[in-house]
């Protein structure tokens, strides 16, 4: 197939911009309810480091939850499968901050991308360390991935979340309470809460997943991040897990391992050729970017882009 990616993305981008029903800009964080619904940006970041952009590619957002792909690749470098101990692989089919399926279950998350399993994962960071220097250590590994050091933090989302985060207090208290998080609730949603202020654009976000559509090999630094049985585990989370009760549609329209966030962004990835990021800060019923999934839907099915393709 020829394909001109670049006229495809800028297609997509200016459908996207057009159209009227955008879904909920995320407000239960106070300071991710300023961003502008109006906003979308895509970057498709072939295998070899091409990259196509369209929207506001370049603009840094919120990526939240699709922290929890960085964070979870960390954990299973530092415990190895231990980590499963304490955390599930199954679909949670609840929303992503349930509390009900906890307590069913006594304190073990279903999967590393609800909440739960999240803030499990990072107490797992937090062993040995400082909660500064656990956070440290993620970012570092996000820009070591990205290749790129001006990512950052912003801290007037990370504090606006510490203030507001009841939720996410509850459930880390609640799994304290069945010896599921080894350090004070505080100090590992202290983590947790500056891992989703990490701020990225689409385009720093595609290159920062880019290892995961390398099987596992660093982009530009040789050697591998992880090994291709872990990359490949990885992406099988995201495919299964990454859109919390909106999995099975996604995987249905999409067909590709992927991570939401609540800022709006979306990390897909085709195995061996594309690491993609989308953009729109409206979501959907479920908690995902409306218009971003609909973008991925778009551009999977012009590239024919698809894990279950022959
Ligand atoms: O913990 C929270 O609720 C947010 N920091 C992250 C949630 C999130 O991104 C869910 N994604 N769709």
């Amino acid at each position: 197939m020829n394909l001109d990616l670049d006229a495809l993305v800028g297609d997509i981008a200016a459908e996207m911009s057009e159209r009227e029903e955008r879904g909920a800009v995320a407000s239960y964080i106070p300071q991710l309810a300023h961003v502008d619904p109006r906003r979308f940006g895509i970057a498709v970041m072939l295998a070899d480091g091409t990259t196509h952009v369209g929207g506001d590619a370049d603009e840094a957002f919120s990526i939240q939850s699709i922290s929890k792909v960085f964070t979870l690749t960390l954990a299973l470098g530092k415990v190895g499968d231990a980590l499963w101990r304490r955390v599930g692989r199954e679909p949670s089919g609840n929303p992503f901050n349930s509390i009900v399926q906890l307590e069913a279950e006594k304190g073990i998350p279903r999967n590393p991308f609800i909440n739960a399993g999240a803030i499990v994962v990072t107490d797992t960071l937090l062993g040995g360390h400082a909660p500064k220097e656990a956070i440290g250590e993620i970012l570092r590994f996000v820009r070591h991935v990205a290749d790129d050091d001006t990512i950052f933090i912003d801290k007037a989302v990370a504090r606006s979340e510490t203030a507001t985060g009841h939720r996410n207090v509850a459930l880390a208290n609640y799994m304290h309470a069945f010896g599921n998080l080894e350090h004070a609730p505080e100090l590992t949603l202290g983590v947790y809460f500056h891992q989703c202020a990490i701020a990225m654009s689409c385009r720093q976000l595609a290159a920062a997943g880019r290892f995961l559509a390398l099987d596992g090999r660093h982009p530009t630094a040789g050697g591998r991040v992880v090994s291709s049985e872990r990359a490949r585990r990885i992406n099988a989370l995201m495919l299964t897990c990454g859109h919390y009760d909106g999995s099975g549609d996604f995987a249905f329209r999409v067909g590709l391992p992927a991570k939401s966030g609540v800022g709006g962004g979306i990390l897909a990835i085709v195995p061996g050729k594309a690491s993609i990021a989308v953009w729109s800060p409206g979501l959907n019923r479920v908690g995902n970017s409306m218009l971003g999934a609909l973008a991925l839907e778009r551009l999977a099915r012009a590239t024919g882009w698809s894990v279950f393709a022959p």
